[in-house]
């Protein structure tokens, strides 16, 4: 691609790799809209209408016109979906995972207000799962088109339904939804989640109340509209749960339930990694409490930050002895030769990502085992190999990691947080000038060898990071540094 634009300007050349780029992501996700399509338009008719004569010449426009409207939502969600996701985002699992959750929540609001009461929709199943798996917007949005389907359902069913109320049901609910999603917060712990889920619909319910007297209705139906728009939203709590771990498995999504079950110490990489190579286990726990102090610093999300510094050296079990924080007195480097060394040590990204692939972890850890050394020189080996050279002169290249640089802020802030721990474990600074100059030293060096090119990180991000850890790094280290101005003899 890059050579077919070759004489393009950089503009032109963005340009042409964004349209590219949609239209790739749009030929992965067609065959959802078409089915999405299809099934909501068949399910739909089949429960509001005589599905038979929909299906007659008599019903054809209207069923045509059903048929139009259904897939044009379903691009539109596409659409939505697709630049909510972002340049860095995964717009095509976003988009398979909301029109899944969709076409799930479409089916029971119109099996539910069709059988049980038109006011039980539970329009906010699409919001708890959507907002938990993907982000914020993309929820409002999967909810509203949800709630319009619902609507064009009834309308082109070709039953005298009372569209008025439907439409007031409609909006009800979605306003429940969209209240859940003000009030929940992806990073809640599952219980506040599902109390948040379960009594902030209770703000919209006079809501209720208020639009069936609107319509006249001032009967028995004040109360059961009522319970059935507050029970919908409660039930949809309930379920939420057990769907956010089919869809968390499926899509093999990194949402914060995921990541703290994967922080857990008894996870069986983590125990096989403390027992194995219990330096890498000591060495990845301090990268998990700098990174998560980094990212929180800059406005990532601290648990993925964490989650993928304790993984972050999993490649290093191949071959745990290879690596300084595991030797004790034997160092089975002595008796090879730097390139040799070099391979063993540079070959655990790779490991890494091979391994964590393997144990199906989230795809944003595996990258990062893969980034979290970038193209950087293995120092130690190749100053040793350019002392056994008697011209003095070695291509640095055979030295270095394989890459790819950090390609995510967070891969970023775990290649910072990692070289300065490990760098700094066994130093010990006489002031507290030595103490920041030293971690300055390390960090300039990554921007030298161009380390952060590759991610949309800012050089206000890595002042930031700096910062945080040149403050939280002590603490964690359980090592006084000497803030006075005081040098030894
Ligand atoms: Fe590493
Ligand atoms: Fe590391």
């Amino acid at each position: 691609m890059i050579d077919d634009v070759r004489d393009l300007s950089v503009i032109e050349k963005k340009k042409i790799l964004a349209r590219k780029r949609f239209f790739s992501c749009f030929g992965q996700c067609v065959a959802g809209i078409v089915v999405a399509t299809f099934a909501i338009v068949l399910f739909g008719l089949f429960l509001t209408s005589d599905f038979l004569a929909a299906f007659k010449p008599a019903a054809a426009l209207r069923t045509t016109g059903f048929f139009v409207a259904s897939f044009a939502i379903n691009l539109l969600l596409f659409s939505g979906v697709y630049r909510f996701a972002g340049k860095d985002g995964k717009p095509v699992r976003d988009y398979w995972l909301a029109i899944m959750v969709a076409v799930i929540t479409y089916m029971l609001s119109i099996v539910s207000s069709c059988k049980l009461n038109v006011f039980a929709m539970p329009l906010t199943l699409a919001t708890l799962v959507v907002i938990e798996l993907t982000g914020r917007r993309s929820a409002t949005l999967t909810t509203a088109l949800v709630a319009v389907l619902v609507v064009l359902t009834y309308v082109f069913s070709g039953n005298n339904y009372d569209i008025s109320l439907i439409v007031s049901a409609a909006i009800c609910n979605a306003l429940t939804a969209l209240i859940v999603n003000f009030f929940v917060h992806k990073h809640f712990n599952r219980l506040k989640f599902l109390l948040m889920a379960i009594f902030s619909p209770l703000i919209v319910q006079p809501l209720v109340v208020a639009a069936t007297l609107a319509i006249g209705d001032t009967s028995i139906n004040l109360f059961w509209h009522f319970v059935w728009s507050y029970g919908s939203a409660v039930a949809a709590a309930l379920i939420f749960m057990p769907l956010v771990a089919i869809f968390e498995g499926i899509f093999n999504i990194a949402d914060d339930f995921r990541l703290s079950e994967l922080c857990n110490l008894s996870n069986p990489l983590l125990k096989r990694l403390a027992s194995e190579a219990p330096g890498t286990f000591n060495h990845s726990l301090v990268v998990g409490n700098l990174a998560e102090a980094c990212a929180s610093a800059i406005g990532e999300n601290p648990n993925m930050a964490r989650c993928a510094a304790y993984y972050h050296d999993i490649g290093k079990l191949k071959a745990p002895l290879y690596f300084s924080e595991n030797q004790s007195s034997y160092n089975p480097h002595d008796e090879l030769i730097p390139e040799v060394s070099v391979s063993m040590i540079t070959s655990h990204t790779l490991f890494g990502e091979i391994l964590a692939k393997q144990n199906r972890l989230p795809s944003e850890i595996v990258d990062i085992c893969r980034q979290h050394h970038g193209t950087s020189p293995v120092g130690y080996f190749y100053r040793k190999a350019l002392s056994l050279r008697e011209d003095g002169e070695l291509a640095v290249n055979k030295y270095t990691y394989a890459g790819p640089k950090p390609q995510t802020k967070i891969a970023a802030i775990i290649m910072v947080a990692d070289t300065i721990e490990a760098a700094m474990r066994a130093y010990t600074p006489d002031t507290r000038e030595d103490y920041v100059a030293r971690i300055n030293k390390l960090v300039d060096e990554k921007i030298e060898l161009r380390q952060f090119d590759e991610c949309p990180i800012t050089m206000g991000d890595i002042a930031v990071i700096k910062r945080t850890i040149i403050e939280v790094l002590p603490s964690i280290h359980h090592r006084r540094v000497d803030y006075d101005k005081r040098k030894k003899d």
